[in-house]
């Protein structure tokens, strides 16, 4: 039985809800939601819609039409970023970022349509709000940035971020990949304009699932254009949400799924996230013993990354696996964050406990690196 620690990726097990759900929507309700108006496409709708409410619930967000379903957080990262920016402006993020981030901006700013600032971490591997405030412009139109870095596992200061955006009347972009489902997320409260988050991780939805949520008074240009079963006489994209972002046919499947798994994920929220940063904190504590072993994750972490002297991350992930261990070694898409640790060469071993995640796995991980440590 393999013992899996990779749930930053994507969260497995699922609880059995999900997968139920999934197929009682195909089974029962598996017409095209939102494009017709007979008793199985409404039955679709439905399940669409309570999903949706079910995330604006979430982020505090009474407009539920502020929130368009995404196949997952680049996705809706995209949506955001090709929806608000126009040519000439200068955007602010950070060099901790994922991929997901660094590409759309680093793409735009090659191609000469914005000027682009990432702001390095603190030592601390802390975004200081006032490095943010101090690379604004006045043709900053957005700051975009994660409210938890996939390789530190600590979460960012999103208010103190948001009060200095809005401050300025700067668009704030906030990618919780690794926060939804385990912290709560209050993107008005804290001067978010738009929130990016997967379904597949802390939310134990399945792969292919995530949101965008908009603030009311932000419209946003439609990445994709196409049918979205309203507006149908005119031949150009509608630009009310959540049907400007949702062209064609939802993944109503996928959307089921993440439903129950929102409601396992926010009714234990607290406890999980307890139970994670306990077991983290536990292997932290134990690793930093070892002297073959560097630790690089802070205490709260919600994941743990490390190297063993002499091997490789790919390589120790590879020891785990054959040991039925499952973590991911490598750079995680996020190079600037192993730029700052010094790992962009060898890449770290990230360790990533979930919901059913043990005491037991904590311990079968850390027998495991002993051993690979002691040859
Ligand atoms: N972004 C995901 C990770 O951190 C896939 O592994």
């Amino acid at each position: 039985m393999m013992i899996y620690l990779d749930n930053a990726a994507t969260s497995f097990p699922k609880p059995a809800g999900v997968a139920r759900a999934m197929t009682q929507a195909l089974e029962n309700s598996g017409a095209n939601p939102g494009r017709a108006g007979h008793a199985l496409a409404l039955r679709a709708g439905r399940i669409v819609e309570n999903c949706r409410e079910a995330l604006a619930g979430m982020l505090g967000e009474g407009d539920v039409s502020r929130v368009a379903f995404a196949l997952n957080t680049t996705d809706a990262l995209n949506m955001a970023i090709h929806g608000v920016i126009r040519s000439g402006d200068h955007v602010v993020s950070t060099l901790i970022e994922h991929n997901s981030i660094l590409r759309p901006l680093s793409e735009l700013s090659r191609s000469g349509v914005i000027t682009l600032t990432l702001v390095p971490p603190a030592p601390d591997g802390t975004i200081e709000p006032q490095a943010i405030a101090a690379a604004l412009t006045p043709r900053t139109r957005l700051v975009a940035m994660t409210h938890m870095s996939n390789v530190l596992g600590t979460a960012q200061d999103a208010a103190a971020v948001g009060a200095l955006c809005r401050a300025h009347g700067v668009h704030f972009l906030l990618d919780c990949a690794q926060t939804a489902g385990h912290l709560l997320l209050e993107p008005q409260r804290w001067g978010c304009t738009m929130l990016a988050l997967p379904g597949h991780k802390g939310l134990l939805g399945p792969h292919g699932t995530g949101a965008l949520w908009v603030r009311r008074d932000v419209t946003l240009a439609p990445v994709r254009q196409g049918g979205t079963g309203s507006s149908s006489q005119s031949m150009f994209q509608p630009r009310i949400m959540p049907d400007s972002m949702e062209s064609g046919t939802l993944n109503l499947p996928g959307i089921a799924g993440l439903h129950a798994g929102i409601r396992h994920a926010l009714s234990h929220r607290e406890a999980v996230r307890a139970q994670i940063c306990a077991l983290c904190g536990y292997m932290r504590e134990e690793l930093l013993n070892l002297p073959d072993v560097r630790v690089y994750t802070r205490p709260g972490a919600m994941l743990l990354a490390f190297n063993v002297e002499g091997i490789s991350s790919q390589e120790a992930a590879t020891m785990l696996d054959a040991r039925g261990i499952a973590v991911r070694g490598g750079l995680h898409c996020a190079p600037g964050v192993h730029r700052f640790l010094g790992t962009l060469e060898t890449g770290a071993v990230r360790v990533s406990p979930g919901y059913a995640s043990t005491r037991e796995d904590a311990d079968a991980l850390l027998l495991a690196v002993k051993r690979i440590a002691a040859g």
